[in-house]
């Protein structure tokens, strides 16, 4: 049964298709690798440099986007790979350029099948995955985003989350 509210009402869901259609929004891959550039100035990331590159992993071409600003964590990369989560403002006089909450999945899924993000920021490193060939391999109807992430609690102990 689809998932409901604690009063019955039904929960909206997001089938794994979505992803490709959501990202038919950029007619040309510039503008999807333009919203992972935006991303990376945003002043809640406010990144200093951007590097792109190109790489094959087993066999498959694969582009990478790395930025030296500020990392997330569990709760910040859960946002990041799901819809509509947006809440960044003005810093130090700086407009984001990001509203929706969305540009990520769009642009990502515009480059590629599957993407995954590695975060570090000073206590924890994450990995997030948003992925359509694993959710097509596992016949799954509904978008869900593996999470591994490691939280350092005190010298040398870290705590290890696993959310699938
Ligand atoms: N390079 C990055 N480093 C750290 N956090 C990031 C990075 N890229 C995205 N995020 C986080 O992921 C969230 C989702 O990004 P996304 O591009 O989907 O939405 P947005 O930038 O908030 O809005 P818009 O859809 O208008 O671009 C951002 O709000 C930000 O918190
Ligand atoms: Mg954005």
């Amino acid at each position: 049964m689809a998932a409901q509210t604690d009063h019955g009402v039904p929960l909206s869901t997001l089938s794994p298709k979505f992803l490709h259609s959501n990202s038919t929004s950029h007619t040309w891959p510039f503008s999807a690798i333009a919203e992972l550039i935006d991303n990376a100035y945003d002043p809640d990331v406010s990144a200093k440099q951007f590097w792109i590159d190109k790489t094959v992993v087993k066999g498959k071409e694969c582009l990478s986007f790395m930025d030296n600003g500020n990392g997330l964590d569990h709760e910040t990369m859960h946002k990041m790979l799901s819809f509509g989560y947006s809440d960044k403002i003005a810093m130090n006089g700086q407009e984001p350029i990001g509203i929706y909450g969305n540009g990520f999945k769009s642009g990502s899924m515009r480059l590629g099948k599957d993407a995954v993000v590695f975060s570090k920021s000073k206590r924890t490193s994450c990995v997030g995955m948003l992925s359509q060939t694993y959710l097509e391999m596992i016949g799954a109807n509904q978008i869900i985003v593996p999470i591994v992430s490691f939280e350092e609690r005190n010298t040398n102990k870290y705590i290890l989350y696993l959310i699938q």
